[in-house]
């Protein structure tokens, strides 16, 4: 049987071997996906490990992504604009790299959230490897605008300056700010995705409720309790909040249809794997 597995530290959370096997059966594939704990000075062996016992494909999840996007042999211009890799699948020509993080975060607006993009403001708080992951595929998607906002406001320059060739080419203004930039305080956005780590952290939001507009759209990236106080604060000032559930069960589908040939029925998956946590 195809063997397909997630690799990361931690790794005990991950929901990705259950939405899998969902996917499995759904398109009535026949595959095995597994989850593998890799002690952080060894994911290469692991990984070196895992292919040479015949493994198809993996995903990687935190810490490994950025040297994951060593190891691909090719990669998708997604893989070289967020420095990081969240998909390999091996074949006979060699190791192939993608980045489906940001593809996900689209396919969940516009598919599952019905958010079109297009001539949308948008404003991208965090500069980290959430953020970098997702910029491109949102770039390609045509907004009008969006400024990443982040803490340290160097890293947000060099993530907005690592895309600017697609910014241009997408005719989208991009731009890097500090969280307090008076331009941010004057302002609100259709869309504000969080993609800083402040609430792990027990921060606050980092950016004034302004920013939002009544029945706009706010979207975490993270799910379950970490997303919580983001989705609270959104709604609280009226906008239509959402966190990265969908996002991660849509990643998750471009993996799969890149190993499989098959594209995965999300909505579905979604709901169930919602309830499944609304349950535990
Ligand atoms: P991830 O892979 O989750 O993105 P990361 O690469 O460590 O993790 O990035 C974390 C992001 O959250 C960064 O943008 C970080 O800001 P800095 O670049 O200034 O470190 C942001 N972040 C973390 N804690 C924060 C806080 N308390 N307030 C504001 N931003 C915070």
């Amino acid at each position: 049987m195809d063997t397909y597995c997630v690799f990361g530290h931690p790794i005990e959370h991950s929901k990705s071997p259950w939405i899998h096997a969902r996917f499995a059966e759904l398109t009535g594939q026949t595959l095995h996906y597994e989850k593998t704990f890799v002690p952080l000075d060894s994911f290469v062996a692991v990984l070196q490990a895992f292919q040479a016992t015949g493994g198809k494909g993996c995903n990687i999840t935190l810490p490994f992504k950025t040297e994951a996007a060593h190891i691909a042999t090719t990669c998708s211009p997604r893989v070289a604009l967020a420095q990081a890799c969240n998909t390999l699948k091996f074949d006979a020509t060699g190791t192939y790299g993608d980045n489906t993080d940001g593809l996900g975060l689209v396919a969940d607006l516009v598919g599952n959230a019905g958010f079109d993009l297009k001539n949308k403001s948008v404003l991208l708080i965090g500069a980290g490897g959430a953020a970098a992951g997702v910029l491109g595929p949102l770039l390609s998607e045509k907004p009008h605008s969006i400024w990443v906002a982040n803490r340290t406001v160097d890293k947000a320059a060099q993530l907005v300056q690592r895309h600017a060739q697609i910014a241009q080419t997408e005719g989208v203004d991009c731009k890097a700010f500090g969280l307090n930039h008076e331009a941010l305080l004057s302002q609100s956005f259709d869309l504000v995705i969080n993609a800083s780590s402040s609430s792990l952290q027990g921060g606050d939001i980092p950016v004034p409720h302004t920013v939002l507009s009544s029945h706009g759209m706010a979207c975490d990236l993270m799910y379950g309790p970490a997303a919580q106080w983001f989705i609270q604060w959104a709604s609280a000032h009226g906008a239509v909040a959402r966190d990265g559930l969908g996002m991660l069960v849509e990643q998750a589908a471009e993996s799969f249809q890149l190993w499989r040939g098959v594209r995965p029925p999300t909505q579905q998956v979604l709901t169930e794997l919602r309830a499944l946590l609304n349950r535990a």
